[in-house]
């Protein structure tokens, strides 16, 4: 079932002076109603990803990484409810399309790889039939073409002899191999936006490197965005033109790639940077994921009042237990979200 808008959505003014960007996702809240409360998973969300950029998105399990990036195709799983925002891309907000327009998007124009290869292939169809189902279906090719254009993708994300993989069921193949199957699906019409979501996270280290490796060229070579989900650091170091850190369901800071690994100014974000070992744009191939920074993040079922972070924060004060800080412009292209930055507040109950 997919996850739909129940109530209106509040708006942004439009941006002056700027082309409109691929996608603007602006106060995106997605809520899951349980027997004990309502979890707040996504909780006023904003990012944008313009024409040929890589957008990553890190922080730690649980920040409302992946329910973001599926609401944006609306596949958030039940019982979850977004309750507020926009997700414009390519003129269309995807929140008010029909079931039926979102079907002729999702796959052509925005796809998805998801972080469980193992999962997320079908496994009582062979990987030729999985490939071209969704060609015939967006393209109208003939059995024939489909068949062509899959054995082709399949040799482009680095897979040999595709003739014989197409007639492979999933279980025939490794967690590499089920991964670059996942890439040439999410690939198959050219999408102008790829969402990966940690695409490397179940795969041990050799074959993560070669993927992403895989990812970047596929990038260039195709002139296709990204929006790339991660809780790993040296992903995002090596992949991302911008990135933003969220945390417990908001947004704490956005900004380039540079500034962010140089110049990082919220709390949460130098935390992050501060619990891994070395973080540089030269990824050497090792991991660097996030180690734990001292505490916990919040139950979203009870989220703390004022700023999330505020129980883990070096420099809380006093008036962050209570005054929630709202996205604030620091630079240009530069935006945070903490009273100590100069962030505006919204008094919580
Ligand atoms: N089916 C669900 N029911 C209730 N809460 C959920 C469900 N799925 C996710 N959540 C909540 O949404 C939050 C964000 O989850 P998720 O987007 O998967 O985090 P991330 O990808 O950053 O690790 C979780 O902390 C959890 O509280
Ligand atoms: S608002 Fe306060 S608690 Fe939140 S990050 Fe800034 S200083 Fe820390
Ligand atoms: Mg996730």
């Amino acid at each position: 079932m997919q996850s739909t808008l129940v109530s209106a959505p509040e708006t942004a003014p439009p941006m002056m002076g700027q082309p409109a960007p691929l996608l603007a996702v602006e106060g995106l809240k997605v809520h899951f109603p349980t027997r004990d409360g309502v979890v707040r998973a996504v909780d006023g969300v904003d990012f944008q990803v313009r024409a040929g950029q890589t957008l990553g998105i890190v922080g730690e399990s649980g920040s409302g990484k992946t329910i973001s990036s599926l609401t944006l195709l609306r596949l958030a799983p039940p019982p979850a409810r977004i309750v507020a925002g926009r997700v414009l891309f390519e003129g269309e907000d995807l929140l008010r399309q029909s079931d039926k327009r979102l079907a002729q998007i999702r796959g052509r124009r925005m796809a998805m790889i998801f972080q469980n290869p193992a999962t997320s292939l079908n496994p009582i169809l062979s990987i030729g039939q999985q490939l071209t189902e969704i060609l015939r279906w967006h393209t109208g090719a003939s059995h024939r073409a489909a068949l062509d254009r899959a054995a082709e993708l399949l040799a482009l994300v680095g897979i040999s002899d595709p003739a014989a993989r197409l007639k492979q069921y999933p279980h025939e193949l490794s967690g590499g191999m089920k991964q670059r199957v996942g890439i040439a699906r999410a690939l198959l019409c050219e999408p102008a936006l790829l969402l990966a979501d940690e695409p490397t996270t179940a795969l041990d280290v050799t074959i993560q490197a070669q993927i992403l490796d895989l990812l970047a060229e596929l990038r260039q070579r195709l002139a296709m965005s990204m929006v790339l989900v991660t809780h790993d650091m040296g992903v995002v170091a090596r992949m991302a033109d911008r990135i933003t850190v969220m945390y417990a369901g908001r947004i704490c800071e956005t900004a380039d790639a540079a500034t962010i690994f140089n110049a990082p100014q919220h709390p949460y974000t130098r935390a992050l940077l501060e619990s891994v070992p070395r973080v540089d744009h030269s990824y050497s191939g090792a991991r660097r994921v996030l180690p734990s920074i001292a505490g916990r993040p919040p139950d979203l079922l009870h989220a703390p009042p004022g700023c999330r972070f505020h129980d883990r924060c070096p420099e809380a004060e006093p008036e962050c237990r209570r005054v929630m800080p709202r996205e604030y412009l620091l630079a240009p292209g530069h935006t945070v979200s903490c009273l100590r930055r100069g962030s505006p507040g919204e008094a919580t109950p």
